[in-house]
């Protein structure tokens, strides 16, 4: 008997590991097979592109205007609960940035009892300061100060923050050697970039940037009022296998009804819509009806709908949207005649909406 239990504990052990390597950390077995991930069941996962890691679709900010609760007033125990709470439902893929305030060190003390394989962490780092772009020596400093405050010995994908089309070519002659010796050195996995959206809402520099072919990950700012990366960048991203972060799903327009009304003004006032397009009051009201809950869930729905997305990011402070965030993303898809009139409504804008 107790031999038998050795044997049965040997075999287990055995799964485990090989369950712990494909990322899976809760799994349901039929005799010695896998039969089911049960992480698959609340949370869907794609590829980043050709960095090979699995990550969740749905993906949790700490930037944007909520900053994990620092600009909001929630307190930090609180934060720590939203980022377990992420982690238990199957989010994977965490973004912050050393310019987040805090958020890379409330992650570090948040996340320092929690198993490394649950989590992929993309932090960035402006690559440019009073005008000048960072000199090797000062990007490495920056890295390795973003590894001491998130507590961590590597960073899944380390990305170029922001660059606006001014910066790149310094960017991408000056400092990506610097992040390929430091991604041999092991200090990063993966290099990334994002971009200054709200003065690039057509994307110029995404579009340069996946065709010099230099970079793993991009991050580009998405949402239904400015649909232009469906056209600029998704298709070059898939051409190059470069995974796609989208970042702006709702940011302040898409959850907050007023902001909303006065953005559709001004695009009526300048004629970019017409006039009699939508109502003046909840002009997006129409998407909420048969299981959409909110214009907020109608906007997520909408960010991960392309199949060239590999993660939303949302950049939420509370537990109760994240959860509705997470619903509503995994959720069925937006109807096809409202995704229809979404496009035709806004599908040739490229001014950086959102904010
Ligand atoms: N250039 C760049 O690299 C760059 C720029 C911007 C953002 N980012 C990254 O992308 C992440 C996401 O972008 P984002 O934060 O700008 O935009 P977002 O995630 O689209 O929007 C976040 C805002 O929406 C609110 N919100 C979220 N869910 C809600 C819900 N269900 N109901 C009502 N309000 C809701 C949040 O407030 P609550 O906290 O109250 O939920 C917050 O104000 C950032 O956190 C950051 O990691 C990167």
């Amino acid at each position: 008997m107790k031999g038998r239990i050795k044997r049965c504990q040997v075999k287990y052990s055995f799964i485990i590991e090989d369950m712990l390597k494909e990322g899976i950390h809760c799994g349901m077995m039929l005799g010695d097979k896998i039969v089911c991930n049960l992480e698959e069941l609340i949370m869907k996962y794609r590829m980043l592109g050709r960095t090979g890691l699995r990550v969740s679709l749905v993906s949790l900010g700490s930037g944007g205007p909520s900053r994990l609760g620092q600009n909001t007033g929630v307190p930090e125990p609180e934060a720590h609960r939203l980022l377990h709470t992420a982690l238990d439902i199957g989010i994977n893929l965490i973004d912050t940035a050393s310019g987040y305030g805090q958020s890379e060190e409330i992650l570090g003390r948040a996340l320092k009892t929690v198993d490394r394989n649950r989590y992929y962490i993309a932090t960035k780092t402006r690559p440019v300061k009073d005008n000048r772009i960072l000199t090797a020596s000062k990007l490495t400093h920056q890295v390795e100060t973003s590894l001491k405050r998130l507590q961590l010995e590597t960073i899944d994908i380390f990305q170029f923050h922001g660059v606006q089309s001014n910066e790149y070519d310094g960017v991408r002659d000056s400092l990506v050697s610097t992040a390929q010796k430091l991604k041999s050195q092991g200090k990063i996995r993966f290099i990334g970039i994002t971009e200054m959206y709200f003065q690039d809402g057509d994307h110029q520099v995404l579009q340069r940037a996946v065709k010099d072919n230099l970079f793993d990950t991009v991050m580009v700012g998405y949402n239904l009022l400015n649909q232009t990366a469906e056209k600029t960048v998704f298709p070059l991203c898939d051409a190059h296998k470069v995974g796609v972060l989208i970042m702006i799903a709702v940011r302040r327009a898409l959850s907050r009804v007023e902001v909303l009304e006065k953005t559709i003004a001004d695009l009526k006032k300048k004629d970019v819509i017409p006039r009699d397009e939508l109502p003046d009051k909840n002009p997006l009201g129409w998407l909420v009806k048969d299981g959409v809950e909110s214009v907020t869930a109608a906007a997520y729905k909408f960010a991960a709908a392309s199949k060239a997305v590999s993660t939303v990011i949302t950049g939420t402070s509370k537990l109760s949207h994240l959860r509705s965030n997470v619903d509503a993303i995994l959720g069925p898809p937006l109807p096809s005649d409202d995704m229809a009139r979404l496009n035709g409504i806004f599908g040739h804008i490229s001014e950086s909406l959102g904010n």
